[in-house]
């Protein structure tokens, strides 16, 4: 795996930070790359630097074209804001990203109405968003867009079915609506899957991809669709302020952690992997498959998520709570497998909630 020497484990002095894979610093020979950045003015359109990442990204999903932006929720936002009217439906699963920690922005930004789908395990099927579609009728919002989530974070990491997809895909485009992918982690499906980036973007109009979230990269997301939405896109990211002027030197921190940084995903997989297969507590669970980077602990108790997220870190480990419940890990980066075994040792020790 170039660029990625075997991980020396965390310092005893210092926490293990698995509350996400957002956490990571840029390793040195990221911030080499930045420093060597060839930069111009993106507001201007000529960084060079800028102007290769979207290229290749473009070229990575197979979409026409592609936009640099600072955050996963600016792109997604923008793919809302460019593919939509406002008083449009916009249809997604209940767990989606966009709609639970995006700050009510569909609303703000788009004055679209959402339709949140629950499902089982995150995974919509088409029979799921049929139903939920309206009818062409006065009395109601009129759709135009479906949003799908791969992987699914509030799901676990879960990799969405490609056949699934691609139904979803034709089903969607034959009504006249749109379809676009928050794809912040759909590194860590290709990955995982084999699937080829622009086999598993095809389906979509358009797609929104981090390099902040296991890719170890400081900032940044890139939209990636066709070029009217890219240009639609564009003149809305000066509005909300998200134009950058050097903004080279951290586009060159995305282009190095796609050339280094992709592959080592494994690890982080294989990481959570044994997470989930190492818990051996009666109060603790992971009721999901582990297809990713993803580890979502089930805890049992009345305040029971409190009381082992305090464990935890007594024990110098960092996770989330993710709900009533709910308590999420994501090995990342950072972490070696001698971190992922003392994470371990950690849960199977908490010693429950006490009722
Ligand atoms: C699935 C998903 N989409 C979008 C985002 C938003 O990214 P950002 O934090 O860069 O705005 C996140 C952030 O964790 C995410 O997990």
């Amino acid at each position: 795996m170039p660029g990625s020497a075997p991980r020396s484990d965390v310092p005893i002095d210092m926490p293990i930070d698995m509350r996400s894979d957002t956490v990571t610093k840029p390793t040195p020979g990221m911030i080499k790359a930045m420093m060597a950045a060839e930069v111009g003015d993106d507001v201007l359109g000529d960084d060079p630097t800028v102007i290769r990442l979207q290229d290749v990204v473009a070229a990575r999903l197979g979409k026409e074209a592609a936009l640099y932006v600072p955050s996963g929720t600016m792109s997604n936002q923008l793919a809302l804001k460019a593919q939509t009217q406002p008083g449009d439906q916009v249809v997604l699963e209940d767990g989606a990203h966009i709609y639970r920690y995006e700050g009510g922005a569909p609303g703000v930004l788009s004055g679209v109405q959402l339709t949140c789908v629950p499902t089982a395990a995150g995974l919509l099927t088409w029979p799921d968003i049929a139903a939920a579609l309206n009818p062409d009728n006065v009395h109601c919002a009129p759709p135009a867009l479906v949003c799908l989530e791969n992987t699914h974070n509030r799901a676990g990491g879960r990799i969405l079915p490609q056949e699934e997809i691609v139904r979803i895909g034709q089903a969607v485009h034959a009504r006249g609506l749109r379809l676009h992918l928050d794809g912040a982690r759909l590194w860590h499906a290709h990955i995982a899957s084999g699937l080829d980036l622009a086999d598993l973007s095809a389906p979509f109009d358009s797609v929104s991809v981090c390099f902040s979230k296991g890719l170890g990269a400081p900032v940044g997301s890139v939209l990636a669709a066709d070029r009217d939405t890219i240009a639609r896109a564009y003149r809305f990211r000066k509005m909300l302020g998200g134009g950058m002027r050097q903004a080279g030197i951290l586009a060159a921190a995305c282009l190095y952690a796609l050339e280094h940084q992709l592959q080592r995903l494994r690890e982080d997989h294989r990481h959570a992997a044994v997470l989930a297969t190492g818990l051996d507590h009666p109060d603790l669970a992971v009721n999901h498959p582990v297809d990713t980077n993803i580890v979502i602990v089930d805890v049992a108790g009345d305040g029971g998520d409190e009381s082992l997220l305090a464990h935890l870190a007594g024990q110098g480990v960092l996770a989330l709570g993710f709900g009533p419940g709910r308590v999420r890990l994501i090995p990342n980066l950072e972490q070696s497998r001698g971190d992922v075994d003392r994470v371990l040792a950690a849960l199977n020790t908490w010693p429950g909630s006490g009722n």
